[in-house]
């Protein structure tokens, strides 16, 4: 669901990167022989990452991602929830390897390592979302399902040789996520109350959790597991959760709940990150601080070069409100207005 532009996504990249940083310790300087570090990257995740698998997985049509302004500035549509490319191409880059490509484009290469991530996607199940009341409206490639795709293609290169799994995904980055924020984006934006949405936090940290023990049971030595972003400062909740109580807003201008909530599946996550590391300790598992990420492109955006004025406005929509934010005309839909400088703002709902 969050969706933000290339520009952003870039400096989000170079955050991250700071995070991921300590799995190269001990190795020479990082500009020199990318290419030994990894020889494939396998991501698992949501819209923050797909780079085609869901307008592939749900071919009807009507995806407002194959329309501009997503793909504008790399001349066409592809399905990435963006204007530009996602933070995993940027990390593909940076390794000397090309852009990941998508699982369910059955022409394609994947020498170089597979994309698993669907947008729409969840950490739970859908229907265990379902029994909650809770209905995933997008794609039922839950994480669970991507698992299954990534076992089917590990079969596929190796059949039932774990040697030759375990050294190929030794020489592998996993990007477990981000994922797990649309779990909690569904149950917000269907009612559900503040209380029950944390009462989900220990079932979908868990299910990331169980996913980064299944890379690692087939081999995975290097998996980096990202967080949520701080949501409250996202124009569609900005929107659809305003209100004239001035207490409930953070210096940053951002809603204080959404964000810690945010806080409190991030640091249950990192619980669970820690308990990963001390059951495999020859494995290094990171954690992706997008939360820490995003609110430093906030604190940073004019010298960054966003637009000061559209901090917290979407770039498409018709000036519905003080976010830009028109439920009928987000970005991709028919009848929405697209801002005249993508790059210089942040969201795209
Ligand atoms: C996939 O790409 C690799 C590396 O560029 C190349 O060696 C290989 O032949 C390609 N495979 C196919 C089936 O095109
Ligand atoms: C998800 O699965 C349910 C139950 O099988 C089905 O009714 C629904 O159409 C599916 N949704 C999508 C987006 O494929
Ligand atoms: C959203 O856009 C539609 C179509 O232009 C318009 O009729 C409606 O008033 C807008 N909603 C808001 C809240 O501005």
């Amino acid at each position: 669901m969050a969706k933000t532009s290339s520009g952003s996504l870039f400096f989000l990249f170079l955050v991250l990167f700071s995070a991921v940083n300590p799995i190269f310790k001990g190795f020479a300087s990082a500009s020199q022989h990318k290419k030994l570090f990894f020889d494939r990257i396998f991501q698992f995740g949501d819209s923050l990452s797909d780079t085609g698998n869901l307008v592939r997985d749900n071919p009807i049509g009507g995806h407002p991602f194959m329309n501009f302004p997503y793909g504008q500035t790399i001349q066409h549509p592809t399905g990435r929830c963006s204007d530009g490319l996602l933070m995993i191409d940027y990390i593909a880059e940076f390794f000397g390897l090309p852009l990941l490509n998508p699982y369910l484009d059955q022409q394609a290469n994947f020498t170089f390592g597979v994309n698993f991530a669907v947008a729409g996607s969840t950490a739970l199940d859908t229907s265990t979302l379902m029994a909650k009341g809770i209905i995933s409206p997008s794609t039922n490639s839950s994480l669970s399902v991507q698992l299954s795709w990534f076992r089917s293609h590990l079969h596929s290169l190796c059949g039932d040789n774990s040697n030759c799994r375990e050294s190929m995904l030794r020489k592998s980055l996993v990007m477990m996520g981000e994922v797990g924020g649309n779990d909690y984006n569904y149950a917000l934006l269907q009612g559900k109350t503040m209380e029950e949405v944390y009462q989900m936090v220990p079932a979908v940290v868990r299910a990331i959790k169980e996913a980064v023990e299944e890379v690692i049971k087939m081999g995975a030595v290097r998996v980096v597991v990202p967080g949520n972003f701080p949501i409250g400062c996202m124009p569609i909740y900005l929107s659809l959760f305003e209100t004239q109580d001035s207490n409930m807003y953070d210096e940053l201008n951002c809603l204080k709940g959404l964000n810690n909530f945010a806080r409190f599946h991030n640091e249950h996550l990192k619980a669970a990150i820690g308990e990963l590391r001390k059951e495999h300790p020859n494995v290094a598992v990171v954690y992706g601080d997008y939360y820490y990420g995003l609110t430093w492109i906030i604190r940073n955006a004019v010298s960054l070069k966003f637009n000061k004025d559209g901090l917290q406005k979407t770039c498409c929509g018709v000036g519905g409100n003080k976010y830009n934010f028109n439920l009928t005309r987000m970005c991709g839909y028919e009848g929405a207005t697209v801002c005249e400088n993508p790059n210089e703002r942040i969201y795209e709902v």
